[in-house]
C-alpha cells in the first residue's frame, strides 16, 4: 500500500550537484527493480493476477533472460506461486531456474505475504514465512537471505529477532515515525544493528537498513515534464489490462532529447539520498505498487538512461548498476564500518505527520481479526492431530493427500490474511470479504478432516489419539452424541467447555 510517501518535504539542496572534486569517488548506485504486489488491499488476488501480477513474472523472466546485467527482486510468494502453478510455461520455468541460479532473480523476504507487525501473532508470522520459504527451498533449493519489510505500518522489534533466527543477513524497514526518520537521515543513522531481544544476545543481532523518505518507490515527479518519472509501463488498469498495451500515465520515453534531463533528475535524487548514508553506496529502489507488468518497456528505457549516466559518470559523480538486494548489502558490508546498535525499542506507533498516528488499525475490522485467530488455532489443532493420526495409523483410512490439501488450503488462508493490508483492516470491503471467504471455506474443509480423524472404523484402537477419557458407559446408541474435546497444546490446561444439547437429559463422562 502506498500513501503519504511523497508528503515529507524534500530537503533544499544547496550544494552544486555537478561539482566533483578530484578525490571524490563516484557514488555507487544500486538500482533494484521490484514490484510492490500487495496480496490484497484494494483488489482481490484474482483481480490482481488478471490485471497485472501474472504479467510481472512473465515479462520479468523474459526481459532478464535477454540481458545479463538486468536484475529483479521477488518479494511476496503468493502471487509468484500462483503464477508458477497456473501461468508459467515450461520455458519460463526453465528461465526462472537459470536466473535464480545466476543470482539475478533474487527472492527476498520469501513469506507468502509481507506480514503486518502490530496485530499479528508470532506463530502466524512464522507460519506464513515457513509456507513461502518451504516452497522456495523445495522448488529452487534457495533460502532468502534478506528481508524487505518496507510497507508494514510501523516496525516491531520482534521482527528483526524472528528474521535473524530465520537466517537472514539483513533487514529492511521503511515506515517509521516521520520525525524520527527525518532526524535519522540528518544524522546518517538510517542503518544500524538491531538487537530486538535482550535475552537472545548475539545470535539475533541483525543489520537493519531504514529506507529514506522516498521509501520503496522511485521519485514520481519529473521536473522537466508533467509525466511521472521512471514508470514507463504506466499505471496498472483494472479490471482488464488494455488490449493495446497502452496504460495510463506512462512516463516520457528516454530518447536523445530527454536522456540528459532524465539523467540529471536521477543523479540529483541519488546525491540527495547519498547524503543520508555513511557509505558511498545508494540503494535506489526502482519500482512501486503494481509495477513491472510490462518489463520490456521498463528496461528498454532504463538501459539507455543508465548507460548515459555511466558514460558521463565523471561529470555526474555517480555510477549506476542493476542490483539485487544482496549485492547492495555485500557492498555495504565490505565497507567494514562499525554500526550503532539499537536495543529492543519498537518503531510503533507509526506516524506520517503531526496528529496522524496509525493506531486505528489495531482494533478495526475486529470480525476479520477474530476469524483469523480462530482459523489459526484450528489449523494448529488439525496439524497436530493429523500428525498424531499418521504416527498411530500410517495406513489409516484418512487419505494423506486429501488431508494435506485441506491443511494446505487453511495454511494459505491463514498466511494470506497476515498481509499488512489484511488482518490490519486497511483493505477494501471486497478484499475483506475475500479473506473471510478463504478462511471460512478452508476452516469448513478442515472441520471435515477433523471429523474424519475421529470417525475411525471399528476395530482400530483409538485410545492413542483420543486419550483415556473416551470411555463409554451404558448408553442408548440411538441417542448417543459425542463431544470431542482436543487440546492441541503441549501442556495440560484446565478450562470450561460450554456445550448445548437438544435433549433434556444428558450424562457426562
Ligand atoms: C504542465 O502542465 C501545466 C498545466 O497543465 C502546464 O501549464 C505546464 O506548461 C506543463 N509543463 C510542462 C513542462 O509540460
Ligand atoms: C509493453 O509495452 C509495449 C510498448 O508500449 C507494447 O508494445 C507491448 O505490447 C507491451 N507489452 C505488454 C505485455 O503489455
Ligand atoms: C495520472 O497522473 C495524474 C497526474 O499526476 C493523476 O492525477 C492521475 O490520478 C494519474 N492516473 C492514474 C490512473 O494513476
Ligand atoms: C497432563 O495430565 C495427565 C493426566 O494427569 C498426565 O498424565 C500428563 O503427564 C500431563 N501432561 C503434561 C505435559 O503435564
Ligand atoms: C455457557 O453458556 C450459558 C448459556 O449460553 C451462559 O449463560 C454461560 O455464561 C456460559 N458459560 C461459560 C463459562 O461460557
Amino acid at each position: 500500500m502506498r500513501s503519504f510517501w511523497g508528503v515529507l518535504a524534500c530537503f533544499v539542496c544547496c550544494f552544486d550537484f555537478f561539482a566533483v572534486t578530484e578525490d571524490d569517488k563516484p557514488i555507487q548506485t544500486f538500482v533494484i527493480p521490484h514490484s510492490h504486489m500487495d496480496v490484497g488491499w484494494v483488489y482481490t488476488i484474482q483481480e490482481s493476477m488478471h490485471a497485472y501480477a501474472a504479467n510481472v513474472y512473465t515479462t520479468v523472466t523474459e526481459e532478464l533472460s535477454k540481458a545479463a546485467e538486468r536484475r529483479f527482486i521477488a518479494v511476496e510468494q503468493e502471487f509468484f506461486r500462483l503464477w508458477w502453478d497456473t501461468v508459467a510455461t515450461d520455458t519460463l520455468k526453465r528461465q526462472v531456474r537459470q536466473l535464480v541460479k545466476e543470482g539475478r532473480l533474487e527472492f527476498v523476504l520469501g513469506g507468502q505475504v509481507m506480514h503486518d507487525e502490530a496485530v499479528t501473532d508470532l506463530e502466524d508470522e512464522i507460519l506464513q514465512m515457513t509456507e513461502g520459504h518451504g516452497f522456495l527451498y523445495e522448488t529452487f533449493g534457495v533460502r532468502p537471505q534478506f528481508s524487505w519489510h518496507v510497507d508494514p505500518f510501523g516496525a516491531s522489534a520482534t521482527t528483526p529477532v524472528l528474521f535473524a533466527l530465520a537466517g537472514f543477513n539483513a533487514h529492511v524497514i521503511s515506515r517509521i515515525d516521520y520525525d524520527l526518520k527525518d532526524g535519522m537521515q540528518k544524522d546518517k543513522k538510517l542503518q544500524f544493528v538491531w538487537g530486538g531481544s535482550r535475552s537472545l544476545k548475539e545470535k539475533q543481532l541483525i543489520f537493519t537498513h531504514t529506507m529514506d523518505q522516498f521509501s520503496y518507490c522511485t521519485p514520481s515527479h519529473l521536473p522537466f515534464s508533467n509525466s511521472s518519472g521512471f514508470y514507463w509501463n504506466g499505471v496498472a488498469l483494472f479490471p482488464d489490462p488494455p488490449k493495446d498495451g497502452v496504460y495510463p500515465n506512462m512516463s516520457l520515453p528516454v530518447t536523445k532529447e530527454t536522456v540528459h534531463a532524465y539523467a540529471k533528475t536521477m543523479v540529483e535524487n541519488i546525491k540527495q539520498r547519498a547524503a543520508w548514508f555513511r557509505t558511498n553506496h545508494v540503494l535506489w529502489p526502482w519500482g512501486c505498487d503494481k509495477q513491472f507488468y510490462n518489463s520490456s518497456v521498463q528496461f528498454s528505457n532504463m538501459d539507455p538512461l543508465m548507460k548515459y549516466i555511466n558514460q558521463n559518470s565523471k561529470q555526474f559523480g555517480v555510477t549506476v548498476q542493476y542490483s539485487t538486494l544482496g549485492e547492495y548489502f555485500q557492498a555495504v558490508h565490505q565497507s567494514d564500518l562499525i554500526w550503532e546498535q539499537r536495543g529492543s525499542e519498537d518503531f510503533l506507533p507509526y506516524s506520517t505527520e503531526p496528529h496522524q498516528a496509525w493506531t486505528g488499525f489495531y482494533a478495526s475490522r475486529n470480525v476479520l481479526k477474530g476469524v483469523a485467530r480462530r482459523a489459526s488455532s484450528q489449523l494448529h489443532a488439525a496439524e497436530t492431530l493429523f500428525t498424531r493420526y499418521r504416527i498411530c495409523f500410517p495406513d489409516g483410512p484418512v487419505a494423506k493427500d486429501w488431508a494435506l490439501d485441506k491443511l494446505r488450503a487453511l495454511r494459505w488462508a491463514v498466511s494470506e490474511v497476515q498481509h499488512h493490508d489484511g488482518i490490519t483492516g486497511t483493505e477494501s470491503p471486497e478484499v475483506a470479504d475475500m479473506y473471510l471467504q478463504h478462511l471460512t471455506q478452508a476452516m469448513m474443509d478442515v472441520e471435515e478432516l477433523l471429523a474424519a480423524l475421529f470417525l475411525l472404523p471399528h476395530g482400530l484402537d483409538t485410545s492413542d489419539i483420543t486419550g483415556s477419557l473416551y470411555g463409554k458407559t451404558d448408553v442408548d446408541e440411538g441417542l448417543e452424541q459425542h463431544v470431542i474435546v482436543y487440546n492441541p497444546l503441549a501442556w495440560n490446561i484446565t478450562t470450561i467447555i460450554n456445550t448445548t444439547v437438544t435433549f433434556p437429559h444428558a450424562t457426562g463422562l
